[in-house]
């Protein structure tokens, strides 16, 4: 028995072949670096809904809990489109960030250079591309109450609710400028201050906490429809981007595709820290199921491999063997080596899911 507990929830979709790759990295390390981790599997989403009618069970959400880290693969899929909306897949991976208390979400966006060409702007515009956006995760419109369909009059009506606490304002911030310490001490701040009072107060105490705790950090803040524009327009102004929970989705998602593919993306989502002083923390590509391609080996693993990168650096404090991995992944692009959706306009071989996982750990072993 290692001390270093993960639970896996592979998921649905692409998940359980991503997820299948991350193993073979995790045994690698123990095999190979001593560096072992007692693991265990549960079912999450799609496939929890199917086998026990939920699309988490209390056990599922103890256990995730009770362990260092959790890995999670992607939820959802077209299956499950008509479901009751409490029990869709997303569900499970909601009540895990919001029972975990999973408060900052780190989606780092950085531009591999072999894959400089993928991206749907010039090279010039994203080569050398290194920014992280720090997406608050558990308040914001996502959470926020009343929310609902219900009747006035005749017609129905839709409401959610965007609430923000000073408290969960400032520790996001806190984060996002912890982070930018350890970068390139810049953080950007995103909100619609000029149409929501969330953001008005958001920016207040972003401020406040600026000048109270870091004011070595440099801070700037901007609308966020801008923030999306600039980071198309010219996303290497960035180094740490702090927004809410609905902008981030919607802004990581626009910074994942700067790096070629979205199948490159990791991310964390890290809460207080427990009595071992890590992190509560869950693990995930910032990808979905992709049902369209599930089954057929095209998967891109890099995104969760990666993912596990990030556990190995922010919840075991193994920050040079993350760095070993994130280079083994960085030297197999610069041999060439693609999967189907890093397929450039003149065309190419695509290597398999499980290819690309043993040509990372041929790198680890090299
Ligand atoms: C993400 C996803 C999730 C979100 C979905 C799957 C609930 O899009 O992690 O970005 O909206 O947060
Ligand atoms: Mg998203």
């Amino acid at each position: 028995m290692s001390d270093r507990s993960l639970l896996i929830l592979p998921g649905d979709g692409i998940g359980p072949e991503v997820m299948a790759e991350v193993r073979k990295v995790i045994d690698w390390f123990g095999q190979a670096r001593g560096i072992g981790f007692t693991v265990s599997e549960g079912l999450v989403g799609g496939a929890s809904y199917d086998a026990h009618g939920t699309p988490l069970t209390d056990e599922t959400m103890a256990q995730a809990q009770s362990v260092d880290a959790v890995l999670l693969g992607a939820v959802g899929g077209p299956a499950y489109d008509d479901l009751d909306f409490s029990v869709k897949p997303e569900r499970g991976l909601l009540r895990l960030r919001k029972e975990m208390d999973l408060y900052a979400n780190l989606r780092p966006a950085q531009c591999f250079d072999a894959l400089a060409d993928f991206s749907s702007l010039k090279r010039e515009i994203v080569s050398g591309l290194d920014i992280m956006i720090l997406r608050e995760l558990t308040s914001g419109v996502y959470f926020g109450e009343p929310r609902g369909i219900h009747k006035e009059g005749n017609e129905r009506v839709g409401v959610n609710t965007q609430r923000y606490t000073e408290s969960e304002i400032a520790r996001a911030a806190r984060s996002a400028f912890e982070l930018a310490r350890r970068r390139n001490n810049k953080v950007c701040s995103m909100e619609k201050a000029n149409v929501m009072e969330s953001g008005i107060l958001w920016r207040d105490v972003v401020n406040e906490v600026h000048a109270a705790e870091y004011g070595d950090v440099e801070l700037s803040h901007m609308y966020a429809d801008n923030g999306a524009m600039q980071l198309v327009r010219a996303p290497k102004q960035f180094d740490v981007i702090l927004t809410d929970n609905l902008f981030g989705d919607i802004l990581s998602d626009c910074a994942a595709m700067l790096t070629g593919s979205l199948g490159m993306l990791p991310s964390a989502s890290l809460g207080a820290p427990m009595e071992n002083g890590r992190p509560k923390a869950l693990y995930e590509p910032v990808h979905g199921s992709a049902p369209d391609i599930t089954g057929q080996g095209k998967a891109n693993p890099i995104a969760c491999i990666l993912s596990f990168a990030m556990a190995l650096r922010y919840s075991f404090d193994l920050g040079d063997e993350a760095t070993r991995l994130e280079q083994a992944v960085e030297s197999v692009l610069a041999d060439g080596a693609r999967t189907a959706d890093l397929m450039g306009p003149d065309g190419g071989t695509p290597i398999s899911t499980s290819e690309m996982g043993d040509a990372i750990i041929a790198k680890l072993a090299a």
